[in-house]
C-alpha cells in the first residue's frame, strides 16, 4: 500500500490533536488548545490530563466528520504520540489509539513526538528529502540535528539548560505579559527597539553548537530589578531586546552547523519556529550561505497531529510498527 491512510494522534502537552493523512496529503486534521492553562501562566500537567480526556473522543469524530466518506475502518494505521511529554496526558491518546487499534484490527505506531517535529516540514514540501540540517526549538527543546535520514540521526548540540521557547515563556512571564510567552514577544518586539536594552549573547565557545539560554534570562530578571515601573514602550524595548538575542544566537548556531556538515536543506522546527524574526534572519543565510530554508506553516509548527501521522506514514512505509504493550514514556530521547 504506496498512499496509506494514517490516523494520528497527539496528546503530549496541553493540545488534544487527530488528523488524517492519505501520504502526505492532509485530509482532516483538528487541534483542541486547551486555555484553561493561560489562568496559570503555564501548563498544568492534571488539568491537562482532565482536558485530553473530555476532549479526545470528540476531536476524533470531528477529524472523521471532516474527511468526507472515510471511516475508521479505511484507517491502515494508527500513529500516536508515547512520549516525551506529561504521563498523564499521554496516556489519554496513547490508550485511545490502542483502544481503536484493537476494535478495527489495525497496526499501531508509536512515534516519538521530538522526531515529528523534524518531520513536519514534508506536509509543505513532499518532495523534501535528508540529507538535511534541523533547527528543532520548541518550550522543551532547543537542537540542532543532522538529519541523514528517517530515524537517522544525530545531535549536533543541544541546550544545556532551558529550552528556546522556554526563555520565551520564562521571560514573558518576568514581564508579565501573557503565556505562551512567545507569540506575545514576537509581537511585542514589532513596537520595540532590539537596539535600546541589549542582553548577552551567550554563544558559548567558538566551535560549540550547544545552546544556554538561562543567563539571558537572568539578565532580563536583573534588567527588570532596575527600576520601579517600565512603560509599555520600555516593556516592548526588553521584548525586542532579549528576542534579538536569541535569534542572534540560534542564526549564528545554524550558520556554523552549515558550514560544519556542508547540507543545503536548512529546516526550522518546533513552535518557536514560528517566530517572525527568526524566519526572515535564517532566510537571510539562503543567499549567503547558498541554502534552502524550508519552514512548515504555523499550525504544523507547534504542537499537532499532522506531522505525528506523518512520522507514521514513514513508518508504514518501511514497515515498522509497534505491538500494543507500547509504555508512554515521558522523558523519551530522540
Ligand atoms: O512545539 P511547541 O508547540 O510545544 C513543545 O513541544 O514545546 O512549542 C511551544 C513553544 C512555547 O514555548 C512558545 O512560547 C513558543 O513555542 N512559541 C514561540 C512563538 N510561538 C510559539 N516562540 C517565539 N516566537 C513565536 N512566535
Ligand atoms: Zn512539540
Amino acid at each position: 500500500n504506496k498512499n496509506p491512510l494514517i490516523l494520528g494522534i497527539e496528546s503530549s502537552c496541553d493540545e488534544t490533536s487527530v488528523a488524517l493523512l492519505r501520504g502526505f496529503d492532509v485530509l482532516s486534521h483538528v487541534i483542541y488548545s486547551q486555555l484553561i492553562h493561560q489562568e496559570y501562566g503555564g501548563v498544568v500537567p492534571e488539568l491537562a490530563s482532565r482536558e485530553h480526556e473530555t476532549a479526545i473522543s470528540r476531536v476524533v469524530d470531528k477529524a472523521f466528520a471532516g474527511a468526507e466518506g472515510l471511516t475508521p475502518a479505511d484507517v491502515d494505521a494508527i500513529a500516536v504520540t508515547y512520549g516525551p511529554g506529561l504521563m498523564g496526558a499521554l496516556l489519554v491518546g496513547l490508550n485511545f489509539a490502542k483502544g481503536l487499534a484493537i476494535a478495527l484490527d489495525k497496526p499501531l505506531i508509536a512515534v516519538n513526538h521530538v522526531e515529528a517535529h523534524l518531520y513536519a516540514p514534508f506536509l509543505e514540501f513532499p518532495e523534501l528529502k535528508p540529507p538535511m540540517l534541523s533547527l528543532l526549538v520548541s518550550g522543551g527543546h532547543t537542537m540542532l540535528i543532522d538529519v541523514r535520514g528517517i530515524r537517522d540521526f544525530t545531535i549536533l548540540g543541544q541546550t544545556l539548560d532551558d529550552a528556546a521557547g522556554e526563555s520565551f515563556d520564562k521571560v514573558a512571564r518576568l514581564l508579565n505579559i501573557g503565556y505562551p510567552g512567545g507569540p506575545v514577544i514576537d509581537r511585542l518586539s514589532e513596537k520595540g527597539d532590539p537596539e535600546a536594552v541589549v542582553f548577552p549573547r551567550p554563544y558559548l565557545d567558538k566551535d560549540s553548537l550547544d545552546f544556554s539560554f538561562s543567563g539571558l534570562k537572568t539578565a532580563v530578571l536583573n534588567y527588570t530589578k532596575t527600576k520601579e515601573s517600565f512603560t509599555d514602550q520600555e516593556i516592548a524595548d526588553i521584548a525586542a531586546g532579549f528576542q534579538a538575542s536569541v535569534v542572534d544566537v540560534l542564526e549564528e548556531k545554524v550558520r556554523r552547523a552549515v558550514l560544519k556538515t556542508g547540507h543545503k536543506h536548512v529546516i526550522l522546527a518546533g513552535g518557536v519556529a514560528a517566530n517572525r524574526l527568526l524566519r526572515k534572519r535564517l532566510k537571510g543565510l539562503e543567499t549567503k550561505m547558498g541554502v534552502h530554508l524550508y519552514y512548515p506553516p504555523l499550525k504544523y509548527c507547534t504542537d499537532n497531529a499532522a506531522m505525528i501521522a506523518a512520522a507514521g506514514v514513514l513508518y508504514y512505509e518501511k514497515g515498522w510498527t509497534s505491538g500494543l504493550h507500547v509504555p508512554a514514556v515521558p522523558n523519551l530521547r530522540i
